[in-house]
């Protein structure tokens, strides 16, 4: 039942708040901890040698968001790999190193192929991250932690993509629990910073109309270009993403450092440039980045969190959020893309709910 939306997408990206405390809520009950993925999980968390992600599509985004938390929180060796190119790559995994597998809907060929694959190159043990519950994914895996973004029918992913995340950083809290990485007080931290995120992604959904506007200018392009460093890196790819998957405009995500290396000699004043902005220690770098692509003519399309001012000199566009979200600002950001791309696609007229030649669930190679 689509009640006042129009689209299945437009309420799925309304139900974030809700998906995300639903997903949260034994967290919030009993804090970041290990036994939230399983019996076994504390001993597994403390001795793996490392950690390998396998996913696809928008989930392999979610994963590569993971690595930042992970490596940051824990030191351990975090690799991310395209399901679909693991299962082919030959090498061994060491013993005791927890395979990540991350799928909405617990079915991707691919990446049940790949946790296959997984288990027959060392003695590993897979984390099965999923939506779906007896699912073919979370019946193989060894521990499991369900997201609870209720059923998702839009083809491109909204609330299962950030109910990943916030799960992923559940995760990355608990490693570090079992790991005695963290001080008591900085894992507090982390964890206090759970209980704002429904109210702090109901507040992103307040730019919806502002971003209906920024969508008026973008449908007019063929071509965009979404920039982020850090954790805002992968989510620039799913902003990408949802934008080519559902509006029909070519699109590219880069981490904004890249861009000298190749992108740039695209850009003029045809090319509208997303960038999502933090106010860290690498926004000086990002505001460097952004001169260079404002020299060139290009439009560039900020959202920002408070603190990002030195950022907004130049811009076509700025948009800021109402506040800031620390290491939770993947999650939060991805909202304004995800309304940005629902919008551009409705001004485009094309099929949202089911864009061509997608399917929800790919069953097959
Ligand atoms: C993009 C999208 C796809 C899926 C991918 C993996 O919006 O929905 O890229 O993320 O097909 O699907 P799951 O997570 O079900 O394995």
């Amino acid at each position: 039942d689509l009640g006042h939306f129009r689209h299945y997408m437009q309420k799925e990206i309304f139900e974030q708040p809700t998906a995300i405390a639903n997903t949260l809520q034994r967290v919030l009950e009993l804090g970041c901890k290990p036994a939230l993925f399983g019996p076994e999980a504390d001993t597994l968390f403390a001795n793996a040698p490392a950690v390998r992600i396998v996913a696809c599509g928008s989930s392999y985004h979610a994963g590569l968001v993971a690595r930042y938390w992970i490596e940051e929180w824990t030191g351990l060796p975090v690799s991310v790999d395209i399901a679909s190119e693991y299962r082919y790559r030959k090498g061994r995994e060491q013993d005791g190193t927890l395979i990540v597998a991350i799928s909405q809907s617990g079915e991707t060929a691919d990446l049940l192929a790949a946790m296959r694959s997984a288990r027959e190159r060392g003695d590993v043990k897979v984390l099965a991250l999923c939506n779906v519950p007896h699912s073919t994914l979370t019946r193989e895996s060894d521990l499991l932690f369900l997201t609870q973004a209720g059923q998702e029918i839009g083809v491109a992913s909204t609330k299962a993509f950030t109910t990943q995340l916030v799960a992923l950083y559940v995760l990355a809290a608990a490693l570090a629990q079992s790991r005695q990485t963290l001080s008591a007080s900085a894992l507090d931290e982390i964890v206090g910073a759970l209980h704002r995120l429904p109210v702090l992604v109901e507040e992103m959904l307040a730019l919806d109309g502002e971003l209906d506007k920024w969508a008026h200018e973008l449908s007019h392009y063929n071509h965009a270009l979404f920039l982020g460093r850090h954790t805002l890196f992968p989510i620039a790819l799913e902003g990408a993403l949802k934008l080519k998957e559902i509006a029909y405009i070519h699109a590219e995500g880069y981490a904004a450092g890249e861009l000298k290396h190749g992108p740039l000699a695209l850009v003029d004043e045809n090319m509208p440039i997303i960038v999502c902005a933090a106010a860290d220690e690498l926004l000086e770098k990002l505001v460097s980045n952004l001169r260079e692509v404002e020299a060139r003519s290009g439009k560039v399309f900020l959202l920002a969190e408070p603190g990002c001012e030195a950022a907004h000199d130049g811009a076509h566009r700025v948009l800021t959020m109402p506040v800031a979200s620390g290491p939770l600002a993947p999650v939060v950001l991805t909202l304004p893309l995800q309304m940005l791309a629902y919008h551009t696609a409705c001004r485009k007229g094309t099929d949202v709910d089911k864009p061509r030649n997608l399917a929800k669930s790919v069953t097959v190679e």
